[in-house]
């Protein structure tokens, strides 16, 4: 599906995009040889070839093929991040990508949790980030607020301690403003959003905002929604979800997230991998007639056949039939949503 010039020039924001997840293999290629990180595969053209596969692979429910699932492909892309010019020129790549795309503001998630076993400082990976935003604001003008994401198939004690870590560098009274929220990702089977509550609890004491992924046709999807819609956060819910797409099988879910004022953050190139275009879009259009807010996002770029923001936008646009106006709409959700400060939303509407 070719970029129509409308949806290219539209002003855009993204809110769901894992910074990881935009690691391209030309940049993988070069981090590894210049850290000495082995890649398993000989040649470039091999790498690329890894980027190609439809990752649909899911060893809790279909047992071990020998085929990497999805996450562990991400995960190994991060091998090749050591330094903190190696997080800051990922920072950068995405920020130059987004400006290039008329992406005027973004929050990405980051998996501090990836490194940290490795034995490289919450500083290193932070204040390459940092470096970024700021650099980013400044040569691109694509302003960022980050978001640290609790990997919820590690134990819970090793979020909370990697959030204490990443602290000092959150958007707080004394903090250096990297990021202003806490996210929940990885591979959500038998991990319920509540599992996190003490972690979400803690970064809403230092002001943060909290959102998390209730993942497309994960087993107890719907569950999931109903948890971050009502019980976590003390029962006040997420202030964001991230995909949420199986609330439309279930009218209280639908219900909930417009009383509580619940946006989602969708990425449907990430469940046109799976579904069916005549199954996947009525859904999404489902949620919009319904008068559920949401807003469209990429997700991981670069491990999702290179299809970035604009191009998710354009499918919305042509399969779920569109009209320019629901488009700028939807551009304006993603603004709403956000967590820009007021003046800055103000300058993006
Ligand atoms: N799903 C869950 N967690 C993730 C993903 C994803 O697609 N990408 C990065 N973290
Ligand atoms: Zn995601």
């Amino acid at each position: 599906l070719e970029i129509s010039s409308f949806v290219a020039a539209l002003p855009k924001v993204e809110l769901h995009v894992h910074i990881e997840g935009t690691l391209t293999p030309s940049l993988r290629w070069k981090l590894a040889h210049r850290n000495n990180v082995p890649l398993p595969y000989l040649t470039y053209e091999a790498l690329l070839e890894s980027y190609n596969v439809l990752y649909n692979h899911r060893k809790e429910v279909n047992g071990d093929n020998g085929a990497p699932t999805f996450l562990e492909t991400y995960f190994a892309g991060t091998q090749v991040l050591c330094k903190e010019e190696d997080f800051y020129e990922l920072g950068m790549e995405y920020l130059q990508k987004a400006k290039d795309m008329n992406v005027r503001y973004v929050e990405p998630f980051f998996d501090l949790q990836a490194y940290l076993p490795r034995g490289i400082p919450a500083a290193t990976v932070l204040n390459g980030y940092m470096r970024a935003q700021r650099e980013g604001a400044a040569k691109f003008g694509v302003q960022s607020n980050w978001i640290m994401c609790f990997i919820r198939d590690e134990p819970v004690e090793e979020g909370i301690a990697a959030y204490k870590a990443a602290r000092p560098w959150a958007k707080m009274e004394g903090g250096k403003g990297l990021f202003h929220a806490v996210g929940l990702a990885s591979n959500e089977y038998d991990r319920p959003p509540l599992l996190f509550e003490t972690g979400y609890e803690m970064a809403q004491r230092d002001g943060l905002y909290v959102t998390m992924h209730c993942d497309v046709d994960q087993k107890d999807a719907a569950d999931h929604v109903h948890e971050a819609i009502f019980s976590v956060c003390g029962g006040k819910g997420a202030q964001r979800i991230d995909h949420g797409l199986n609330a439309v099988d279930r009218p209280e879910l639908i219900a909930g997230l417009k009383d509580r004022g619940i946006g989602l953050t969708l990425c449907p190139h990430a469940y046109h991998r799976r579904q069916k275009t005549e199954v996947l879009f009525p859904k999404i259009r489902k949620l919009w007639d319904e008068g559920v807010k949401f807003c469209i996002n990429s997700d991981d770029p670069t491990y999702m056949h290179n299809i970035w923001v604009d191009g998710a936008m354009e499918k919305v646009y042509h399969y779920c039939e569109m009209d320019k106006s629901d488009m700028v709409k939807l551009a304006r959700n993603s603004v709403e949503m956000s967590w820009a400060d007021e003046k800055l939303k103000e300058e993006l509407l």
